[in-house]
């Protein structure tokens, strides 16, 4: 049994979970991944249900790519949400697609309490609390 599974709470509805997941599935075909061949997608809920969609951009400079989960959180903000529930992530050819640790940073400032959405190898939902994929963040300076 993986740490994710562990953490999934069973009070949790599935189906809401399930529901965001097909959410981030439906966007993967947006995604631009000409160079990995790695699509990913990741749906943002917001605190007002408001579902913010991400998908991964690379560049042909490749370092200018920019993550799902990025992209997801950015427009979000750029819509002018500011809290935030879940994020549901999905990858076309791996199960569960975690978020790098760039990603983690970035939703750690807008949204400390996010639980991840994940898609378990079973393709059952997990959730993760983000917290517990980034210990000892960094928030100030
Ligand atoms: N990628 C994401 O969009 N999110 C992740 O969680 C992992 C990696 C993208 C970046 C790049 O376009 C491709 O996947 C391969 O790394």
């Amino acid at each position: 049994m993986s740490e994710e599974r562990r953490t999934y709470d069973s009070n949790r509805h599935e189906e809401e979970d399930r529901a965001l997941l097909e959410a981030a599935r439906a966007l993967l075909s947006q995604a631009h991944a000409p160079h990995s061949k790695f699509r990913v997608a990741a749906a943002l809920e917001d605190e007002r249900g408001g579902i913010h969609p991400g998908v991964n951009v690379e560049s042909v400079s490749l370092g200018l790519t920019i993550c799902a989960e990025r992209n997801a959180v950015f427009g979000a903000i750029a819509r002018g949400a500011t809290r935030f529930r879940r994020l549901a992530i999905v990858a076309e050819t791996r199960r569960p697609c975690v978020p790098c640790g760039a990603c983690r940073q970035v939703l750690m400032e807008h949204a400390p309490d996010l639980t991840l959405i994940l898609e378990g190898p079973d393709g059952r939902p997990e959730a993760v609390p983000l917290g517990s994929l980034l210990p000892r963040p960094f928030t100030e300076y």
